[in-house]
């Protein structure tokens, strides 16, 4: 069976930004993390000093980014944009950070992914604010010792239990987001509508709401996807029942599946006898790579409980059969009251 994806037009990077809350007060949702970080901004500007570093966790789509460039905005200082995987060498990260300037934040993406080797530069750099380089090899070898101006460095992360102890415990706040409820995303939705400016009503952003997996980015994604429709099918207007037929289009689901998901479930069940079973073997039953897989498609089944991760591997709830319209085991039917 050919593995074509059935999901919404990949986000563009300009797209994104466009919908992109500049600011806290346009930021929907995480209202702990979200206070907390407007509080420690504040202080630090009434004090004139400089932001601790932050580290914010969580699934993809969430707001990382987002509220990466909002703390660097209310602040009023630049941010500089780099990720884990794209620092090969001490000398890049040197360059970044003599870059800085006093009070910028320095925005590390998938920053669980940053060589071992890199880190240990780092630490320093956070703590003290400098950075001491080897350069020369064998019995040239020097230690450069550079002053740095001071800094805030904000760390993403989609997993935050990657994140080295040493490497976390540097960070003064550490901020886990988590996925948006039902009314946040319709929020959510009715923004990103305005500033696409169509017109959709509170049904029609229900509608879009409960199939989003309680992720932002998944919303705008499916929001460009019923506009799109709505412009060649309806007279451009969003309602439930343009958004209900522009998703069944898409083969997404009432509790926001889509094909892989059901896959997923379907595999476990009938392939596996309900589990457990392996990341990787689950990955290859259904043509995915067990990243994506662990990544993209799993946090969210397993926040809704269909899938239970184990110390012996992945197993299938009572509701993951009830899903597939199928008794659970006998064993299982507690778990459903
Ligand atoms: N709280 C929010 N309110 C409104 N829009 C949001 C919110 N959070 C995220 N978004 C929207 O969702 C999109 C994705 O957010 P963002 O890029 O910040 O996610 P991320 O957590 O950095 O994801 P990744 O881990 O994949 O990098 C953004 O373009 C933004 O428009
Ligand atoms: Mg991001």
């Amino acid at each position: 069976m050919p593995a074509t994806k059935m999901k919404p037009p990949e986000p563009d990077a300009a797209f994104e930004m466009s919908l992109r809350p500049p600011m806290f007060s346009e930021f929907t949702g995480q209202v702990k993390v979200r206070e907390r970080l407007e509080l420690m901004v504040e202080a630090a500007r009434k004090r004139g000093d400089v932001l601790e570093h932050v580290l914010l966790s969580g699934p993809s789509g969430l707001g990382k980014t987002t509220l990466a460039y909002i703390i660097a905005n209310a602040m009023g200082v630049n941010v500089k944009n780099t990720s884990g995987p794209v620092i090969e060498k001490a000398g890049e990260l040197a360059g970044l950070l003599t870059s800085l300037e006093k009070g910028d934040v320095l925005f590390i993406d998938e920053i669980h992914r940053l060589q071992p080797t890199i880190e240990e530069y780092l630490y320093p750099a956070m703590e003290d604010y400098r950075l001491d380089i080897i350069i020369d090899q064998g019995p040239q070898a020097r230690s450069l010792r550079l002053q740095l101006p001071k800094f805030t460095l904000v760390g993403a992360t989609t997993r935050a239990g990657m994140v080295s102890a040493p490497l976390r415990s540097r960070f003064g706040m550490t901020a886990r987001l988590d996925y948006y409820s039902a009314e946040e995303m319709q929020k959510i939705i009715v923004r990103s509508a305005r500033l696409l400016g169509v017109e959709i009503d509170p049904p029609g952003a229900t509608e879009i709401a409960a199939r989003a997996r309680g992720t932002p980015r998944t919303a705008n994604n499916l929001l460009r996807w019923v506009r799109d429709y709505a412009q060649v099918r309806a007279q451009g207007n969003i309602d439930r029942d343009v958004a209900d037929a522009a998703l069944a289009m898409l083969e997404i689901d009432r509790d926001g599946f889509d094909q892989w998901d059901k896959r997923i479930i379907e595999t476990l069940i009938h392939k596996f006898n309900g589990g457990p079973v392996g990341l990787s073997s689950l990955a290859v039953a259904i043509g995915e790579e067990a990243g994506t897989l662990e990544e993209v498609n799993e946090p969210y089944l397993i926040m809704e409980g269909y899938i239970k991760r184990t110390a012996q591997g992945r197993v299938a709830t009572a509701n993951a059969y009830k899903k597939l319209g199928l008794k659970p085991p006998a064993g299982m039917q507690q778990e459903l009251l």
